[in-house]
């Protein structure tokens, strides 16, 4: 079986969903719907890698996938699944496990950013977290994966497996997945540090906008946003010195589809003051219709588990039918 456009990516269901996700992933999943037959999984066995609490985590996977419902993703024609409703991706993830080298998993940044100085009491999932991301993705065979810029070295990884399961079994059955990493907003930084990726896990709820901010919290973000004193950069050489300006420009382009040179063309030596006040009618603009969706799809839990569980059978005869060639490959003997 050979694939030519098929798209898988992942979201984890490991807290409230922040503009980095939206920007960086989700609505590039929306731009992307009508062209490849889309896969679009919560991550939940990737979030139990650090501690979730079981009273939530059904209840988060269910907002991820409002989440992509209210950004404009199509239930009916894509297939929205989660992760351990599938068992053939941990499957394919064990052997993964077996193909990849202690070396590769060593070098992997994001483990040591997440691990940070207590390595040793770092879960081993945590560590083999890019297998089963790996095993995600070619358990679909899929060709193409839309993420942000942080995931673009367990993409490489993912590539480095294929070619070593299709080497060492000599087959050709693994394509070497395509990142689609693209738009303004592939690396949204955080609002108090523009050094510092925008994330779920950092303790300032200054430093994000989540998704289901109200208009009011918007404002107050962005009014607290750090910038420096000077007015805005005059051309993108200043502004790419400038990290809490350039990554507030970005935020501005990526808004509103354009790129990131025309907005600081459009404000050079402008005050914040009237920059700020443009970018969160914007964001509200954004924002707002979204979070309210999520709200009103939260409510109707019948249908997003309908959904969900229809995902699942989909999902499920594509990896079966994988995992029952990756089995006849390795040589795991039939009873
Ligand atoms: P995180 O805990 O980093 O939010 P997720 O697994 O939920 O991780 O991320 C889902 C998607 O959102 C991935 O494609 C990831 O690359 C993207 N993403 C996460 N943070 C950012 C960011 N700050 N800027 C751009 N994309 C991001
Ligand atoms: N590792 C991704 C992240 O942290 C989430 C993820 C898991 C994923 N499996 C995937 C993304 C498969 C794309 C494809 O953001």
């Amino acid at each position: 079986m050979t694939v030519s456009n098929r798209i898988l990516s992942g979201v984890q269901p490991s807290g409230d969903l922040h503009l980095g996700n939206y920007l960086g992933a989700i609505k590039n999943f929306v731009a992307l719907q009508h062209e490849y037959e889309c896969f679009f999984c919560v991550v939940d066995l990737h979030a139990i890698t650090v501690w979730q609490d079981p009273q939530q985590l059904s209840q988060k996977t269910r907002e991820v996938i409002a989440a992509f419902i209210a950004s404009g993703i199509d239930p009916k024609k894509n297939i929205l699944f989660n992760q351990s409703q599938v068992p053939q991706h941990t499957q394919l993830a064990w052997i993964f496990n077996c193909v990849a080298r202690m070396g590769w998993l060593n070098r992997m940044t994001q483990f040591k950013d997440k691990a940070g100085k207590d390595k040793e009491n770092a879960s081993v999932g945590l560590f083999s977290y890019p297998t089963l991301m790996a095993a995600d993705i070619l358990i679909y065979l899929a060709t193409h994966v839309p993420v942000g810029e942080d995931q673009k070295q367990h993409l490489e990884f993912t590539r480095d497996i294929a070619q070593k399961f299709n080497n060492d079994f000599k087959t050709n059955l693994f394509p070497l997945t395509e990142p689609l990493i693209f738009g303004e907003g592939t690396r949204v930084m955080s609002l108090r540090d523009g050094m510092k990726k925008m994330s779920k896990s950092d303790i300032s709820e200054y430093s994000r906008i989540m998704l289901n901010d109200s208009p009011d919290t918007i404002v107050q973000k962005i009014k607290k946003a750090k910038t420096d004193s000077l007015p805005l950069p005059a051309n993108l050489v200043e502004a790419s010195t400038r990290p809490e300006a350039f990554n507030l420009l970005s935020i501005f382009a990526a808004l509103k589809n354009i790129l990131t040179k025309n907005a600081i063309q459009q404000y050079a030596g402008k005050e914040f003051s009237l920059f700020k006040k443009d970018l969160t009618d914007l964001m509200v603009a954004t924002i707002q219709p979204i979070g309210r969706e999520i709200n009103k799809l939260m409510d109707d839990q019948l249908y997003l588990d309908s959904i969900l569980k229809d995902g699942k059978n989909k999902a499920t005869i594509e990896a079966d039918s994988v995992l029952t060639q990756v089995y006849d490959i390795i040589g795991f003997k039939k009873s």
